[in-house]
């Protein structure tokens, strides 16, 4: 393989399952450990030596990833926005993209996804032993909610899309390695029973017509994160790897583990256990931070604990009087408790709400 590897990253769709953030916002830019998981993709390829990146968009969300992503100077790398009128599909998105993508072999990453130990070995593999495409697969405990591989003799044979009986526990993972078959593949396929032209039938058209589609088997965590579950896990997970960084100011304030606090920050009478991270600006008051938190620039919470949770730019936490655990809440939002009985919350809370417990 001669010519240099591009970049596309499917950053379009609805992001149904993460409603209501999503309502206002693109999935792809909800952050984990403070930063847009669409930034995690974008890294994995620069630091695999990719510099041309097309970004699928879609109409509701793109004019907001572009104003965040910018034109990929901040990452070293060269972006172009691909608009998608309606989410039709990944193979859709594909051949959406082939006319940026030209002639060159292309790694396709889905805008939600994070994958721990990058990509790096995976475009050397690709390039080195030239298949047709390659996939990535990982054991998961609940494969009817992904697409599925079935291998034999380490090929693979078959693969599905969410089959409600899956033959194996084998799981797509969204990172793709294509070559100029796939347009052809993409072209060749019919719309699933959901209305979309599905990636997982263009690369068995593939498999069907003596293609060879490599698999490879990923060792690092994976993570779709469009769900509130997964965003959580995703959080934990990236947090795990955090290295500590005190830019903030601590009064009477108590820091264990490791904990990373931005610049302008504002902690008095804390106890912060890590991993986690306050976000610049925040304000936090007699607050209990426990592990596995990430809190956004400007988060005020004031006599308040919080652990396991990822709390949005600009929103305001106080007197909650019980923890709050595996919460997502939204930018600018606002729970603040008034009366009432000791309790645990556990929620999905969209943008600018505000929620006064009694
Ligand atoms: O996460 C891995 C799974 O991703 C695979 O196991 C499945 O085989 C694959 O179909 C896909 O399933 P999802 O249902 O999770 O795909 P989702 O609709 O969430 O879309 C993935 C990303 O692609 C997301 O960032 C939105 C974007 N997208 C989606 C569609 C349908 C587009 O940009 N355009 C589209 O038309």
């Amino acid at each position: 393989m001669t010519e240099k590897l591009k970049g596309l990253i499917l950053s379009g769709g609805k992001g149904t399952r993460l409603q209501p953030i999503t309502h206002t916002s693109a999935k792809q830019l909800v952050p984990v450990a403070n930063k847009p998981v669409l930034f995690y993709g974008i890294e994995a390829m620069v630091a695999a030596g990719i510099e041309e990146i097309g970004i699928i968009i879609a109409p509701e969300t793109g004019d907001e990833i572009r104003e965040v992503t910018g034109d990929g100077s901040q990452f070293g790398a060269k972006i172009t926005y691909l608009p998608q009128a309606e989410p039709l599909g990944l193979a859709h998105a594909v051949l959406t993209a082939e006319p940026f993508i030209g002639d060159a072999p292309f790694v396709m990453y889905l805008g939600d996804n994070l994958l721990r130990d990058g990509i790096v070995s995976l475009a050397e593999q690709f390039q080195s032993s030239n298949p047709d495409a390659l996939i990535l697969l990982t054991k998961v405990p609940d494969p009817e909610h992904y697409g599925v591989a079935e291998l034999h003799d380490g090929k693979v044979v078959a693969l599905a899309e969410k089959p409600p009986e899956p033959k194996t526990d084998l799981a797509l993972v969204g990172v793709y390695m294509f070559t100029q078959a796939i347009f052809d593949a993409a072209k060749a396929i019919k719309p699933s029973a959901r209305g979309e032209l599905e990636i997982t039938d263009a690369i068995q058209y593939l498999v069907d017509q003596g293609k060879n589609v490599e698999p490879h088997l990923v060792d690092g965590w994976w993570k779709d994160t469009g769900r509130l579950d997964d965003m959580l896990q995703a959080n934990r997970l990236v947090l795990e790897d955090l290295q500590p960084v005190q830019d903030g100011e601590l009064i009477d304030t108590q820091i264990e583990g490791r904990v990373v606090i931005e610049a302008g920050a504002k902690l008095e009478r804390c106890v912060v256990r890590g991993p986690a991270v306050i976000g610049a600006g925040a304000r936090l008051t007699d607050a209990y931070i426990g592990p596995y938190t990430s809190i956004d620039k400007g988060v005020v919470i004031e006599r308040s604990e919080v652990e396991y949770s990822i709390i949005l730019e600009g929103s305001k936490i106080a007197d909650l009087g019980a923890r709050l655990e595996a919460s997502l809440i939204g930018k600018h939002s606002q729970v603040v408790r008034t009366d009432g009985m000791p309790r645990t919350f556990r929620m999905l809370v969209g943008d600018k709400c505000e929620i006064s417990l009694v």
